[in-house]
């Protein structure tokens, strides 16, 4: 296959073959296909666009040049949640084991935050000792005995998707529909589910900034979905201010540990609710209960336990990592709260030391915020807006600078 010729034709907009897309990403994960092709490719791919078949193909391919989940025939059903990035989104943490708890499979491959999103597996991490390092018999054997594992993805597991995604943020080509579903279907769909619930994000604080651009990506992801036989759903949610009320890795893991206990911010609640029922094939009011009843929370210390965590730490995680500077951040006027804008609260805890610049950085799991006010009623000056948790007392001033912009309090 002769490469320029494939790059000049899907630079013209002609439709590629199953084939030579397979053959295509082979080539690249083998090393034939340099990367200055696969760069000249994913651009192509970005002004002309890939047909449903095309995206279809790219799917397959990338998911095909690894390992993949294999699961015994006559198992329960497999399910995962995969979320486009959001600010405070702690859902999964919660999700995967109350849906395991209602007899599902949960075989969750997440990543670390990048830019103003967090990353599921820096929360983890927050907790002394988790393992998101598994191998994939290991994550097997986890989740025949417990119905839950979350990992991170293995050097086997999609590495075409790991050199593409490298490539595609250095080039430009990150917000292409067709190269962010083949990129997110193919990490799922190797985990060889049943059902797949996406909760697609828009707004200020995500990645998608309109819901039209959401809703189009949704139906790219459904039809790829569609075409490898997996039942996929699709949830769209506005992301203009934070979910729930803490930022930062250990501050969403604490958050995350009082809904799996029955409490928790209730928009919080709300989408782990709206998503869990999507896949776990049992009722709202069944999920209700095992979140109140402790059912969740149990799943979660096997879990911990299980990957080389210890539950008793994790009541006093804020003790663990507690950053130097604790502050309240009170509001300046009194009047009704309109806006607690997330990007700006995302830039505002990547600064603080709770994200990375570029994926070799490391994170700070202390830093962030918690008790964020929620937009709607009425504030008083004087009371809390958010508590800022900082590393040192200037970098307290410039978050406490940053929310000021983030908020918006109409005086009456
Ligand atoms: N997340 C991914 O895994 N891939 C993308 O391309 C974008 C977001």
């Amino acid at each position: 296959m002769h490469i320029p010729t494939l790059i000049s034709r899907k630079r013209e907009g002609e439709e590629l073959s199953a084939r030579e897309i397979q053959k295509l990403i082979a080539g690249y994960t083998s090393g034939e296909v340099p990367d200055y092709q696969m760069s000249a490719f994913a651009m192509a791919v970005f002004f002309k666009g890939m047909t449903p078949a095309e995206t279809a193909a790219l799917t397959r391919a990338m998911m095909d040049s690894g390992d993949c989940f294999s699961h015994r025939s006559g198992h329960p059903a497999v399910v995962d949640k995969h979320s486009t990035g959001g600010i405070g989104d702690k859902v999964s943490l919660i999700l995967a084991p109350l849906v395991a708890c209602a007899g599902c499979r949960v075989p969750m491959v997440s990543g670390r935050g990048l830019g103003i999103t967090g990353g599921t597996l820096d929360k983890l991490e927050s907790i002394p000792g988790f393992n998101v390092h598994l191998s994939l018999d290991q994550a097997a054997a986890q989740l025949e005995k417990f119905g839950v594992v979350m990992m991170g993805q293995t050097e086997r597991f999609c590495p075409a998707d790991r050199k593409l995604y490298a490539l595609r943020d250095v080039t430009g080509t990150v917000p292409s529909i067709p190269l962010i579903t083949a990129s997110i279907m193919s990490k799922k769909l190797a985990e060889s589910l049943d059902r797949l619930v996406l909760d697609v994000k828009y707004g200020s604080g995500a990645f998608m900034r309109t819901k039209h651009a959401a809703e189009a990506l949704a139906a790219s992801m459904v039809a790829v979905g569609g075409e490898m036989g997996v039942e996929v759903f699709t949830v769209l949610n506005p992301m203009m201010e934070p979910t729930g009320q803490a930022v930062g890795n250990v501050l969403e893991v604490i958050e995350a540990i009082e809904c799996l206990e029955g409490g928790g911010p209730a928009d919080l609640r709300t989408i782990v609710l709206d998503l869990s029922e999507k896949i776990a094939g049992v009722s709202l009011p069944e999920l209700e209960r095992l979140l109140d009843d402790g059912s969740a929370r149990r799943k979660f210390d096997e879990l911990v336990s299980a990957q080389g965590g210890n539950p008793a730490d994790l009541p006093r995680l804020g003790e663990i990592h507690r950053a130097p500077v604790i502050r309240e951040m009170l509001a300046p006027i009194t009047g009704e709260l309109v806006k607690v804008d997330a990007g700006m609260i995302g830039q505002a805890a990547l600064q603080l030391g709770a994200g990375r610049a570029k994926a070799s950085d490391g994170v700070d799991f202390a830093v962030g915020f918690d008790r964020l006010v929620k937009v709607g009623g009425t504030i008083l000056a004087g009371q809390p807006l958010c508590r800022i948790h900082a590393r040192t007392a200037v970098d307290f001033d410039m978050a406490e600078a940053m929310v000021e912009k983030a908020v918006r309090i109409a005086s009456h």
